[in-house]
């Protein structure tokens, strides 16, 4: 009997030891590194790309990167009281040492494909966009490069600190980079209203990640496999961060938009004005699309499944 409690002993201090050694690696050793590549890209200098670059830019990665200075020097992304971390999104400016001066063309490209950044890191589960067209990829870089304001080199300098959870995600692989596959990736021609819509509305605008269940269930490789695709339901926050549910925009007639006109659906992502004359929170961006982009993003959510909003707890 005596034994038996000694081995049992034994054991215990062993399980215990094993667990102090995962968690000291898991808070104390460096996040896992992956290899970098310098994706072999073009990029276009006529205007209409630069405009095009500027769009996405200053209509979408502008929402996570817009600093203080005005510049896309950065911001504080997440509060530390989120349980992730303090994150703060990069640098985008020109700045040689501290923004884009110390990327490649093709290590930009690389980490919007992958999410890994130049240090072989990965930039947290929020930066990856395998579904981008090749030209939109090299018209983002473009005006990234280019002598607009927004991209003037500005000294601020940000690093993200991990919390032992997000360290403990990473590390077990339950949030991890994509793998580069090396295909071309072409956008749908625009004559095709709905696959045009399809494209801006997941791959470019995101409007798919934000009005789906969560991030965390959010399918990025392909969208249509996010629990409550266009459902809603997914709490987002404001500068501010204060947080507001996502709307279902399914044609849902209840739940969705179902029943609202084309007109009443531009009013709202413009203007962020709803039909009954209500304003949407801030933490839905106003994003000054096209009527042709509008357009075709309403051809597209009339064709998405109307389904009920699910809201997890
Ligand atoms: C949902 C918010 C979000 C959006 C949208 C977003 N980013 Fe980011 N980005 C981040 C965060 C957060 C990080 C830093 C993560 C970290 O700590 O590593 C980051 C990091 C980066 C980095 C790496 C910077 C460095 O110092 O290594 C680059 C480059 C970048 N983003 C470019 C872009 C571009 C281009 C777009 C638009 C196509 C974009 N991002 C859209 C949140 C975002
Ligand atoms: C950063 C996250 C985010 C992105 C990106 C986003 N939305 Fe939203 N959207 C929201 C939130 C949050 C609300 C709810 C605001 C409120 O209730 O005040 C909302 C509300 C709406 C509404 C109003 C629905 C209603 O019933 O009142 C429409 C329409 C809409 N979004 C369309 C879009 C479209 C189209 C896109 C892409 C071009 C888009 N959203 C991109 C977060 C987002």
């Amino acid at each position: 009997m005596k034994k038996m409690f000694k081995i049992l002993g034994f054991l215990l201090v062993g399980i215990i030891l094993a667990l102090g050694c995962l968690a000291a690696w898991v808070g104390f050793s460096d996040l896992p590194e992956y290899p970098v590549q310098n994706l072999d890209i073009k990029l276009p200098s006529d205007s209409i790309s630069l405009a095009r670059g500027r769009g996405i830019v200053e209509n979408t990665c502008a929402h996570c990167h817009r600093g203080e200075d005005g510049k896309l020097s950065g911001r504080l992304f997440l509060p530390e009281t989120e349980g992730f971390g303090e994150i703060w999104s990069g640098n985008l400016t020109r700045h040689p040492t501290l923004g884009l001066g110390r990327y490649q063309d093709g290590e930009i490209a690389y980490l919007l494909r992958t999410g890994i950044k130049r240090d072989k890191k990965m930039a947290g589960p929020f930066m990856m966009y395998p579904n981008l067209s090749d030209e939109d990829v090299a018209a983002i870089i473009a005006y990234l490069r280019s002598d607009a304001p927004s991209v003037q080199a500005s000294a601020v300098k940000r690093v993200s600190k991990y919390s032992f959870l997000a360290k403990a995600l990473i590390k077990f692989g339950a949030f991890k980079p994509l793998t580069y596959n090396n295909q071309p990736v072409l956008a749908p021609p625009k004559s095709d209203l709905v696959a045009y819509g399809r494209y801006l509305a997941t791959a470019v605008y995101e409007c798919s990640s934000c009005h789906s269940a969560n991030f965390e269930t959010y399918a990025v490789l392909e969208p249509e496999k996010s629990p409550g695709f266009f459902a809603g339901g997914n709490k987002i926050a404001d500068h501010e961060f204060n947080y507001t549910t996502s709307r279902n925009i399914t044609p849902h007639p209840e739940q969705g938009i179902g029943k609202w006109t084309e007109t009443q659906f531009q009013m709202a992502v413009r203007a962020g004005i709803r039909p009954d004359g209500t304003i949407l929170s801030v933490a839905m961006p106003r994003i000054p699309l096209s009527d042709e982009e509008l357009s075709a993003i309403w051809a597209y959510l009339q064709t998405v499944p109307a389904l009920e909003t699910t809201v997890e707890k």
